[in-house]
């Protein structure tokens, strides 16, 4: 599905995946991965499994392209996640396994390892998804968000020279929209968006709460010579943007398209001529237990 560009203020573009099938941009990546799983025939619909660990937004995007293709789904769900999500998962169609395992104090790649390598005897055949060494997870943003992109930006500016603010969890999103829009003659300058305390450039990660960008390993689809700027952003700064984007939008962002939104905001401080692209990746109602204290 296309999901809309929209301009909210004067140069602000915002690529609505929140509006996506399954609520974000991961389905991108799991439409491509399942469907050229299928093409090569490692995926046979109605016979194989696929199986990952993730509770995060790429979970959801497999339910939905799983469905779209026929193919059950397995995930191991760290109870680092929050219950309603985990609940969500499972209302949706996903199987979750290994919950007693986890519960123990297996790791979800303890936990998914087990299948993969005993699939005979456990007569099913696994398909591992692996976003992070999966390049369709790259391919899904260069052959559709990326395109997408670019149709629609000439439609609301002649302007050629695109700022775009973005993070990264596998850097998939990032690189493919970067690539796709260089193709289509674009001249792109991107920042690279980090919580305070990480830089996954000098493989630097603390705790946060940006769920899905700065995920604790070097992004693996990012080439550093395509990231011009490199900010960071404190939570408080992420949680007013998060505010400001409700009151002035009525989009209630998730925290990692807040982030971006807050570098969006300062970027058009200091050139508000420049078109400034983000993408909303998913919704802030996933996140309630973040709420500012003013
Ligand atoms: C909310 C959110 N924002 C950003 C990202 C980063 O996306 P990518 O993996 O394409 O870098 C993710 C990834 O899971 C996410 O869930």
């Amino acid at each position: 599905m296309i999901t809309p560009l929209i301009e909210y203020s004067n140069n602000l573009l915002v690529k609505m995946e929140i509006f996506n099938a399954s609520g974000n941009h991961k389905v991108r990546a799991a439409r491509q991965i399942i469907s050229s799983g299928i093409e090569r025939g490692e995926i046979v619909p109605n016979e194989t499994t696929v199986i990952e660990k993730t509770g995060g937004n790429f979970g959801f995007g497999l339910i939905s392209a799983c469905q779209e293709f026929n193919v059950d789904l397995h995930l191991a769900v760290s109870l680092g996640f929050s219950k309603i999500k985990r609940q969500c998962l499972e209302n949706l169609g996903a199987t979750l396994i290994g919950k007693d395992l986890l519960a123990g104090g297996k790791t979800p790649k303890e936990v998914v390892e087990y299948p993969i390598e005993n699939q005979e005897s456990m007569e099913r055949k696994y398909f591992f998804t692996d976003q992070f060494n999966n390049i369709d997870s790259l391919n899904g943003h260069i052959n559709t968000t990326g395109p997408e992109i670019a149709n629609q930006l000439k439609k609301i500016t002649d302007r050629k020279d695109i700022y775009f603010v973005s993070c990264a969890g596998t850097g998939a999103s990032l690189m493919g929209i970067n690539e796709a829009l260089s193709r289509e003659g674009y001249s792109v300058e991107v920042c690279l968006v980090e919580p305070d305390g990480c830089n996954s450039k000098d493989n630097t990660f603390t705790d946060h709460r940006f769920e899905g960008m700065s995920v604790g390993v070097v992004p693996p689809f990012i080439k550093w010579e395509v990231i011009k700027d490199h900010t960071f952003v404190n939570q408080q700064r992420m949680l007013d943007a998060k505010k400001k984007f409700f009151l002035e939008y009525g989009q209630f962002l998730g925290n990692t398209s807040s982030a971006c939104f807050h570098v969006a905001s300062e970027a058009l401080k200091r050139e508000p001529d420049r078109p400034t692209l983000m993408i909303a990746y998913d919704h802030g109602l996933w996140y309630p237990e973040m709420v500012s204290k003013n």
